[in-house]
């Protein structure tokens, strides 16, 4: 057999077998996952020539194109470089140049087939759309995707084109609008990936079969195409529009829109959809509202380096949650989501019923097959006896904010866990030193303070009172980080770092309107400013009785003789009595018009002022580490704006 010229390389390897097929494994150096940098990109630029060769000389049968790593196949382009493609020239070089890449992928007479597992994503993607056949491992591990959005852009490398030929528009649309990732079986009846392999030793036989047999992957059939033919695909995207709008304005996030601008232009001709990404991609990856969400993405990143690393990396199995209300309930619930053994103590079966049947319905929505809900179900255990404590790895307290039981449970839970099992408090409001200062050792009592609802707010506060060393907080972070949770360390300071910034921002709001305002127009010029929520609508949802208390924690208390103490005193207490500011009907707010205001978001931006300011204070006064820290805490703690990369990155940007 010829020998086989390939150029050097540190990412791929490449090796031709007896059979002709050429085995391309990406494998990037130093990194846990693949990512298509322009270092990766230019090799197998020199590669692919190199397969052009030996595919004219006819001793190449095929491709296949796999992953070295376990993570999974390819995790985008590199997000790393992107800040170094400011210049519109550089950037559309760089775009043009990949483009050229994967056609002429996609142009080699061989077949070539992508074996795919764990995470494809992004450029991955796009590069395994490019490939003629796609053979996907069908495990928990893989998901395919474009999550672009996320970062203020959509796909750049020709996904855009290519997602809707395999897909048809409406699906393909779908992915990149949302930035929703696959699991192999639902991208298989998309028609982005060909065949299913069970486990991914078999990968490489499937590919193998794949290429000697000559497959090639079938484009969507007219019917899925329909949608985007004639007058209909203006409908689509009108539709489209409207379904975006009502997740994100233009103004704050404008990827979607200019998604659904290309599609209306060239949605009918996958070429030419391909070919009109890069006018519309420039202007995005440069946008203020990509850069900021980069950085949300690197700081989220960040919180994944905490904890204890290396051979003292603690294992978590089991974990005891006293207090079956709510916030113990749902952490309990969300323990056991997270595949923990969960014992779940209160008094009497009777009040840790709720919490059980409220976990059952949690592990309905958020897990597959009756096997999974079954053991799930299985893992949390109710338990009147508090017998779980000695088995704990963590024992989490939510009962209610009364310090003499906290410490009695503390004294109690001191006694009877295992040495080394995290003693945590979920307190919103107590002093982490007044409840551990009894302790035998003090040091072992750390704040998780999760916030509700649990299931959905990523944010957990790693509190750490004057007691702890840095080895206790580094348990507590690695524990939010075992159970899918981001932590942020702070300080034990009233309010920690939270409700200390939320508050004096909902109370601003709720004296303005006290003073005359209109309720409807304050919430809506929080929300054109880019807050999810408007702060009125906010107080109803916490609840005004919990507004009151934090409130008087943070030294600010509710004037008796105000329309907030007076609404408290007749039990309307928001959403969930059904009345508050507002009236609540089927979970919503019921509002009257907005009156009209010149300037909303400028009105927004007043409302938030007393945020940044105590996000600042927060930062000054040492609650939280730094700027870095406070802004992706207030973010996930608050949904503050993040297009705007969070408060403190907003006001250095002067818009905030
Ligand atoms: N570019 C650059 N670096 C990336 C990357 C990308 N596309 N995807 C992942 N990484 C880096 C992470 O920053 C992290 O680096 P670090 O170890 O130096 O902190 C490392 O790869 C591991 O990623 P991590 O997020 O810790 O692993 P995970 O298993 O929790 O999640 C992913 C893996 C792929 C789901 C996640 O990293 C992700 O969402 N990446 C971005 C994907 C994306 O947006 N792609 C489209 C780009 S246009």
């Amino acid at each position: 057999m010829a020998q086989v010229q390939m150029p050097p390389s540190r990412a791929w390897k490449f090796h031709l077998d007896f059979e002709g097929i050429g085995w391309l494994t990406i494998d990037v150096p130093d990194a846990p996952v693949n990512t298509l940098s322009r270092e990766t990109l230019a090799e197998l630029n020199g590669i692919v020539t190199a397969l052009e060769d030996m595919q004219q000389s006819g001793e190449l049968k095929g491709v296949a194109l796999l992953s070295g790593k376990e993570s999974g196949f390819i995790a985008g382009a590199d997000i790393t470089e992107f800040d170094e493609m400011g210049d519109p020239g550089v950037l559309r070089a760089a775009l043009d140049r990949a483009h050229a890449l994967f056609d002429r992928i996609e142009a080699l007479k061989v077949p070539v087939v992508a074996g795919i597992h764990g995470f494809c994503l992004g450029g991955g993607f796009e590069l395994a759309l490019a490939c003629h056949y796609r053979v996907a491992v069908n495990d928990d591990k893989t998901r395919l995707g474009f999550p672009e959005v996320n970062l203020g852009m959509f796909p750049g490398f020709g996904g855009s084109g290519r997602s809707i030929r395999q897909a048809g528009p409406v699906d393909a649309m779908q992915i990149m609008l949302t930035g929703k990732l696959l699991r192999a079986s639902q991208a298989r009846r998309m028609g982005l990936v060909d065949k299913l392999v069970r486990v991914r030793d078999t990968l490489r036989w499937e590919a193998r079969k794949a290429i000697l047999q000559g497959r090639k992957s079938a484009v969507a059939p007219l019917a899925k195409r329909a949608m985007a033919l004639g007058p209909l695909r203006g409908y689509v995207a009108n539709k489209m529009r409207a379904e975006a709008g009502k997740k994100a304005s233009l103004e704050h996030y404008p990827a979607p829109y200019s998604l659904i601008d290309l599609f209306e232009a060239h949605g009918n001709d996958w070429r030419a959809m391909k070919e009109g990404e890069a006018e519309r991609f420039i202007p995005l990856m440069n946008s203020d509202t990509s850069k900021n969400l980069r950085r949300v993405f690197f700081l989220s990143e960040g919180l994944k380096k905490q904890g204890v690393r290396g051979k003292d990396k603690a294992v978590f199995r089991r974990v005891h949650v006293i207090g079956a209300g709510v916030m113990g309930g749902d952490i309990a619930a969300w323990c056991a989501l997270r595949g923990m053994g969960v014992t779940l103590q209160d008094l009497d079966m009777e009040r840790i019923k709720p919490a059980l049947d409220r976990a059952k319905s949690l592990f309905k929505k958020r897990l597959r097959t009756k096997t999974e809900i079954d053991n799930a179900v299985a893992r949390l255990e109710a338990d009147v006896t508090g017998k779980g404590l000695a088995r704990a790895d963590v024992v989490i307290e939510a009962v209610v904010e009364n310090l003499e039981v906290k410490r009695k449970i503390f004294a109690d839970a001191e006694l009877k866990t295992k040495p080394g099992a995290i003693l945590a408090t979920n307190t919103s409001s107590i002093e982490l030193e007044r409840i551990a200062e009894n302790l035998t050792a003090p040091g072992r009592l750390i704040g998780l303070h999760f916030f509700n609802p649990v299931a959905q707010l990523p944010l957990v506060e790693v509190i750490r009172s004057r007691f702890n060393a840095d080895a206790d907080i580094a348990r507590g972070a690695s524990f939010a980080l075992a159970i899918g949770k981001s932590p942020v360390v702070v300080k034990s300071a009233p309010g920690f770092l939270v409700n200390r910034v939320l508050m004096p921002y909902m109370l601003g709001a709720v004296q303005r309107v006290e003073a005359g305002a209109n309720k409807e127009q304050i919430d809506a010029a929080a929300v054109a400013f880019g807050m999810p929520m408007g702060p009125i609508e906010l107080m109803d949802t916490v609840g005004l009785d919990v507004g009151k208390s934090v409130a008087e924690e943070l030294g600010n208390p509710v004037p008796a003789n105000s329309q907030f103490a007076k609404l408290i005193a007749d039990k309307k207490l928001g959403r969930k009595t059904g009345q508050g500011f507002y009236t609540w009907t089927n979970g919503k707010a019921v509002k009257g018009e907005v009156p009209p205001h010149p300037d909303l978001a400028g009105l927004g931006r007043e409302l938030v002022q007393p945020l940044v300011n105590a996000t600042s204070v927060a930062v000054a006064e040492g609650v939280v580490a730094s700027d870095d820290l406070a802004d992706i805490g207030v973010i996930y703690g608050t949904g503050f704006a993040p297009f705007l990369g969070g408060p403190l990155q907003a006001r250095k940007d002067g818009r905030a």
